[in-house]
């Protein structure tokens, strides 16, 4: 697939196979991701592998559509509210490069915001000033959604003078 290809046919996967994904091969697209733009190479993103326990402390409504793998990406705290954004940036960045990396692959990943509540970041262990930037299902699809195309880009471009 060219870049453009996996761009676009990477989907947000709602149900999964319950084949297991090898942790090397997770780790390698987490290594890839890591290679995301980050001002001052603060590299502000963490990984939490969400085990069994924790997983059912969560309480997805779908178990994540039965995905294999759990885990969930914390950006850290900055020394300053632009600081903070900035590292925000960065870990999405980070955490499409890794979307990207699983769907060349074959895999395919869900986000959910779940991480976002305060019980939620307290049953993930999340400390003080870090933000969740969401909580991830990885495994392979068995089921791909059809496209939800998008506005044409044209009408989100400006040339200013
Ligand atoms: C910050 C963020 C939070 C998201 N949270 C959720 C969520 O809680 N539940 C969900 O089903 N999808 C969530 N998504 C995925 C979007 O719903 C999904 O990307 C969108 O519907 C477009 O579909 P696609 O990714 O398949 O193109 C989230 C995406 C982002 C960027």
């Amino acid at each position: 697939m060219t870049i453009l290809n996996v761009i676009k046919t990477r989907r947000n996967i709602k149900d999964f196979k319950p084949d297991p994904i090898d942790r090397q091969q997770l780790m390698a697209w987490f290594e890839a991701a890591s290679y995301a733009p980050n001002h001052r190479l603060t590299e502000p993103w963490e990984i939490r592998f969400v085990g069994a326990d924790t997983r059912a402390k969560l309480n997805h409504k779908t178990d994540f559509g039965g995905a294999p793998v759990v885990f969930a990406v914390l950006s850290k705290p900055g020394a300053t509210p632009f600081e903070r954004d900035e590292n925000v940036i960065a870990t999405a960045c980070f955490v499409q490069n890794f979307l990207l990396a699983a769907h060349a692959a074959g895999a395919g990943t869900r986000w959910t915001s779940l991480g976002a509540t305060p019980r939620n970041r307290e049953i993930l262990g999340v400390p003080d000033g870090y933000d969740v930037i969401g909580v991830f299902g990885v495994g392979y699809p068995a089921d791909v959604p059809a496209v939800k195309e998008r506005t044409p880009i044209a009408e989100k471009v400006r040339d200013l003078p």
